[in-house]
Formats: structure tokens, C-alpha cells, sequence
């Protein structure tokens, strides 16, 4: 053990799973037909991109033809964006803490008169859906909230937040509601209709599959305007090709995952003084679940305070977490050999 370093930051990027490796083999070098030829080998690289699909929608209980292959999280975010507000400015609400991905388009789009509101997430780090409403008017067109943090994990009220637009579409108000969900897809259990959503974003390579690949839900009868043009692949709405038989969805939830560490975030705040007091996993993860920050996603750990070096922090605990780890058959590409 003393050898060993510890990847913690699952929120940044995970491993390739050995399976998805294998699959991705296969593809480039065996099932390496184009998917929009006709003869056998273009058929075949179909087949593998349709099964990839069908894992995808299942993740989140949606249909294959409402999954929109991109080339990652950030690309998924532009295209639901951009793809839904092409026509007239209008107002768009979000959140103070959404990743530059959605960020940056929100600038833009304020750059070209769209009225954007930021929702604050106080100190628990999440919004509030009387806020929300508040902030909600006829020219409201588009909410984008993220589902989960990529750096303190905590969990918006989606479903909430579906609901407050259902109520509103049912008055007649065209509104469109986006999430992404690249930090909660494959770690907590997601239903687009009980999320209420109408796009959803995910990262194939922050649940086990390689970087350079996500995928957009786009609900059915949601117009998206395609971003590049010279193709039709992915129903027009993002051409450049087929979408990626290696976004393949692992089954999560096995023992050697469940201990899986996904994200140590620490402010780099802490106190040296506090030190001593989180080095026992246990105490790590209490702190995590019951101090300022709630409502986290599962093994995403967050810790507030103040230090001039977090390495200090990580170096300390090491010992903890990999003992508990190692109790649990942690999955070898988290313990890398130093
Ligand atoms: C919340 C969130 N959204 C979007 C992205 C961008 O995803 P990708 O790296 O696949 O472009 C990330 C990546 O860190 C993220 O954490």
C-alpha cells in the first residue's frame, strides 16, 4: 500500500472500464465500416452504434431515438442551447453554478440581448424553486439547471423544477427546460419523465467510457436546431457523423464500485488546524454528508474550510481512504502503482 497513488477525482475523468476497451477494439478495428453505408461493413458499425444508443437511453429511461450522439458534455450543452434558441431573444434563467460549458453559452447569449437570470444556490449549494418561480415570465423560454456539481456535487431538484414547467406549458407558455446532467448520469438513477426535462446532457468519460464522447436527450417533438450542416446523421440534429459505439453504459452499482471514490473536492480554504480531525474515512465521509454541503451525489465528497496546500489533505488521508478501499476490492485503475 505505501506504494500506491490514489485517483480521486472520478468528477474530472474516470479510467476506460476494461469492457468499453474491448468494445472500442472491436469497433476500430473489426466493425470499422461508416454507419450511413448500405453494404454489410456500414451495417454492421450501424448495429454496434444502435446497441450503444439503446444502452444509453436506458440509463435514463428514454427512448433510443431521443439520444443524440455529440462529442462530449460540452457539446451536448451548446448544441441543446444553441440549438433551442435560434430565433428572437428572449429571457433564460439558470444557475450561478453551472459548468463554463453552459456558462459561456449564457454569455453569448446575452451578448446577443437574451436576458439571462442567475439563480443563487446559498449555502447548501442548491437553488430554490420559489426563486425560480420568481423569476419566471412570459418571456421565459429556456431553464438550464445542472443536475449535479462537478466540484462540490451537490443535487438541484430537477424533478421539482420539471414540474414548475409542466405547470407553466399547461398555461400555454413555450418553455423549454435543459439540464446537465453529465456529473449525475450513471451515479444517481435518472427518469427523463419523472425529471420532467426536455434535454439532458452526459460525458461518456465520466462513467467509463473514453473522452470525445457524450450524448444529448433530446425528448420527442423538441425542435433542435442542427449546429453544422453537409450531413443528415443523428435525425439532423448533429451532423458531423454517426454517433460512437464506445459510449457504452457499464452496469454501476457492483461492489467494486460502490466504494469507488468519485470526487474529493477540497477547498482550498482548509484549515491546517482541521486537519486531524477528517483523516479517518468515516469522519470524511460524515463531514461530507452532514456539513455545509447536503444533498451531494453518491461518493462525492466536498470539504469546506481552509488550508494553503490541499495535497497536505490528500496526502494525510490517503491511508484512510485506501484501506477502506482496499477492504472493498477497489477497482484496480483507482490505485495506481507510483
Ligand atoms: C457538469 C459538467 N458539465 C459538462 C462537462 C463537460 O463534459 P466534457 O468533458 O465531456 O466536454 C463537465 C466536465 O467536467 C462537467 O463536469
Amino acid at each position: 500500500m505505501a506504494n500506491r497513488r490514489i485517483y480521486l477525482d472520478h468528477s474530472a475523468t474516470t479510467p476506460v472500464d476494461s469492457r468499453v476497451a474491448a468494445v472500442m477494439t472491436h469497433a476500430l478495428t473489426e466493425t470499422f465500416g461508416n454507419a450511413s453505408s448500405v453494404h454489410g461493413f456500414g451495417q454492421q458499425a450501424r448495429a454496434a452504434v444502435d446497441r450503444a444508443r439503446r444502452e444509453v437511453a436506458s440509463l435514463i429511461d428514454a427512448r433510443q431515438n431521443e439520444i443524440v450522439f455529440t462529442s462530449g458534455g460540452t457539446e451536448a450543452n451548446n448544441l441543446a442551447l444553441k440549438g433551442l434558441s435560434h430565433g428572437e431573444a428572449a429571457h433564460l434563467i439558470t444557475s450561478s453554478i453551472e459548468h463554463p460549458s453552459v456558462r459561456g453559452v449564457c454569455e453569448a447569449l446575452e451578448q446577443r440581448g437574451w436576458d439571462v437570470t442567475r439563480l443563487p444556490v446559498y449555502e447548501n449549494g442548491i437553488v430554490r424553486i420559489d426563486d425560480l418561480k420568481a423569476a419566471i415570465t412570459a418571456r421565459t423560454l429556456l431553464i438550464t439547471i445542472m443536475a449535479a456539481n462537478n466540484e462540490i456535487g451537490t443535487l438541484q431538484p430537477i424533478a421539482e423544477i420539471g414540474k414548475v414547467v409542466a405547470a407553466k406549458r399547461s398555461d400555454g407558455q413555450k418553455i423549454w427546460f435543459h439540464t446537465d446532467a453529465v456529473q449525475a448520469a450513471g451515479r444517481v438513477p435518472i427518469n427523463v419523465d419523472e425529471l420532467g426535462c426536455d434535454l439532458l446532457s452526459m460525458s461518456g468519460h465520466k462513467l467509463y467510457a473514453p473522452k470525445g464522447v457524450g450524448a444529448l436527450f433530446v425528448r420527442r417533438g423538441v425542435r433542435l436546431q442542427s449546429q453544422s450542416v453537409g450531413g443528415h446523421q443523428e435525425r439532423e440534429r448533429r451532423d458531423p457523423w454517426w454517433g460512437d459505439p464506445s459510449f457504452r453504459v457499464i452496469p454501476l452499482g457492483t461492489t467494486e464500485r460502490e466504494v469507488r471514490i468519485h470526487h474529493l473536492h477540497i477547498d482550498p480554504r482548509f484549515g491546517q488546524a482541521d486537519l486531524d480531525v477528517v483523516l479517518p474515512m468515516r469522519r470524511l465521509t460524515e463531514l461530507a454528508r452532514d456539513g455545509a454541503v447536503g444533498g451531494a451525489a453518491p461518493r462525492h465528497y466536498s470539504i469546506m474550510g481552509y488550508i494553503l496546500d490541499p495535497t497536505v489533505l490528500v496526502e494525510k488521508t490517503a491511508p484512510a481512504i485506501a484501506d477502506a478501499m482496499c477492504a472493498d476490492h477497489v477497482d484496480a485503475a483507482a490505485l495506481v502503482p507510483a
